[in-house]
């Protein structure tokens, strides 16, 4: 903001203005209101920029550390906030952005944002959230009849009881897959005479009253790095979230987990839980859930399934079956900010057995008191917004057939993308889609069948070059703005392990075509054949003998 602009005046009087009076329509706030109102889409259109400005450069309008000893006009700071934020902001929802998990939203959801916001309600006790705390349950209800398909005697015997949670709402599956872990740690060890359990009396002691050495927690390598700060947190440490090696379909070996379980009991160490996956997050694969469920169930251990973005597979007749074995799971996480389209952060996990979550049971005497039916007494946040009416709208509003439609098509839609890519002489598709998720990169018919035929060496070589120049595509498309795919490394076993980097599309959005898709092939192909990725093609050709 320019140094001669006129500054607002700290007074009661204008503090006041702020807390009670709605901005005039016509003011700079309330004209942004109304066109967000009637045209999000355009409005966000307007003002997002394509081209990329240099993250150094953005920084320059975030430099200074002093907060200001006079108040800002509010004018004036929205001008700021269209200028230096929105106009550099990345536009996630446009139907060509199809690199992260992070997608469009359903309309409804701004309004009710809005009431959110301005009800503020704090979810961690009832007397500051009324109605939304039995919302909140019901939602966590219904996400885990989505999972568990308990009868109706079962929900109207645990949704709404004071002295139970069937589940934790939180902030996404960070949060989620956190709380399922930290009841898993607790019940591993739970009190037994004098130790009043790992609450009270912490890990160290919880390890000497019986006798391990050590705990641990199992999953494929291809789990979440949120299980890694999970293991930090509850005091095991990142070594012991042992990764397991996946088959060729990057799902867990369920042969190298069973052996595992057994050497680490050989070694005194237990293993608190075994993690499956429901889309992971690179590949969007599903664990084997049954086989799975079958190795923790022989062996006493908590079985935690993180289907933080497959979960909402369950809506889909079609498809439900691939997670067959998860209403087998002791807990398990769905992001609501993910396939249930809701915006951040919206995490759940929920526990079959009511009992689980009491583990982790916490109260305070001024706020989450015994007996209430606060739902802060089972969650690892504290204060929390009531992000629950945005998921119970989304349940309600699309329903389970509409949720059905949008992952049908999600699914459907990476498979056509898949077929297109491998139709293509000069793609070549990576990881085949399970769900919604692939993987593929630029590579010409001629240098795909030298690297078959190369030495090793030299595969390795040319794999290395490659990397770069896939690299080099996704920045460039990236930098243009017109379309967007992630990009990820993976040690597949087809490739002999190669480290591999890979375009990675998600398509959850339902606006994406498959127009926008063959434009975006297109897009990319231009882009490879650059002058200077020609060069790096040369390059790679010439070393694998081909001219
Ligand atoms: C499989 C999986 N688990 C957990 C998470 C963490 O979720 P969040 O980013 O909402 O904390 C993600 C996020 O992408 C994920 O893909």
């Amino acid at each position: 903001m320019s140094e001669s602009k006129k500054l607002a005046k700290a007074s009661l009087e204008s503090l006041y203005r702020i807390f009670t009076v709605p901005e005039a329509p016509d003011s700079t706030l309330g004209q942004i209101d109304q066109s967000i109102s009637q045209n999000l889409a355009g409005f966000l259109q307007e003002h997002i920029v394509a081209a990329e400005r240099d993250l150094a450069d953005i920084e320059r309008d975030f430099a200074d550390p002093h907060i200001p000893e006079q108040p800002t006009f509010v004018s004036d700071q929205i001008q700021f906030v269209l200028d230096k934020l929105v106009a550099q902001s990345v536009h996630i929802s446009a139907p060509s952005f199809v690199g992260h998990m992070t997608s469009a939203l359903p309309y409804f959801m701004l309004p009710l944002s809005r009431i959110m916001m301005a009800l503020n309600q704090n979810l961690v006790k009832v007397e500051t959230s009324k109605a939304f705390t039995p919302m909140e349950r019901q939602v966590i209800g219904m996400v885990h009849h989505l999972i568990y398909q308990q009868p109706d005697t079962f929900y109207q015997r645990w949704m709404h009881d004071r002295g139970h949670a069937l589940g934790s709402f939180c902030s996404g599956g960070t949060i989620a897959n956190l709380t399922a872990l930290w009841a898993a740690r607790n019940n591993v060890l739970p009190p037994q005479g004098d130790f009043a359990g790992l609450g009270q009396d912490g890990l160290l002691a919880g390890m000497q009253h019986y006798g391990y050495r050590g705990l641990a927690i199992l999953v494929s390598e291809r789990g979440h790095y949120s299980l890694g700060k999970a293991a930090d947190i509850l005091g095991i440490g990142r070594r012991s979230l042992i990764g397991i090696e996946t088959d060729a379909n990057n799902k867990i070996r369920t042969d190298l987990l069973a052996k595992k379980c057994d050497e680490l009991a050989k070694q005194n160490i237990k293993v608190m839980a075994i993690v499956g996956i429901v889309g992971t997050s690179e590949t969007g694969n599903v664990d084997p859930l049954d086989e799975m469920a079958d190795i923790a169930a022989e062996r006493n251990i908590h079985f935690h399934v993180d289907s933080a973005w497959g979960g909402p597979t369950l809506f889909s007749d079609k498809y439900r079956s691939l997670l067959k074995g998860i209403e087998r799971a002791d807990s398990v996480t769905i992001d609501a900010h993910k396939q249930l389209y809701v915006p951040m952060g919206a995490g759940i996990c929920v526990f079959r057995d009511p009992e689980t979550l009491s583990s982790v049971e916490h109260h305070a005497e001024y706020i989450i008191r015994k007996g209430s039916k606060d739902l802060g007494s089972h969650t690892v946040e504290g204060s929390r917004p009531g992000m629950a009416i945005l998921v119970h709208s989304g349940l309600q509003i699309i329903g389970r057939q509409g949720y059905e439609l949008l992952i049908d098509q999600g699914i459907e839609k990476a498979r056509s993308f898949a077929d297109m890519i491998q139709a293509a002489e000069d793609f070549e598709l990576v990881t085949e889609p399970e769900l919604n998720i692939l993987t593929y990169r630029y590579l010409p018919a001629d240098i795909q069948q030298a690297l078959i035929a190369a030495a090793d060496a030299t595969r390795i070589e040319a794999n290395q070059r490659l990397n770069l120049l896939t690299k080099s595509i996704q920045k460039t498309q990236r930098g243009l703005g017109r379309s967007f795919v992630s990009r990820t490394r993976l040690n597949l076993v087809r490739y002999q392990r190669d480290p591999i980097v890979v375009f990675r599309a998600v398509l959850a959005n339902p606006l994406t075509t498959t127009e926008i898709l063959r434009d975006m092939l297109a897009e990319q192909r231009e882009i490879a054949n650059r002058p200077a990725m020609l060069a790096q093609l040369a390059d790679v050709r010439a070393l694998l003998g081909i001219s």
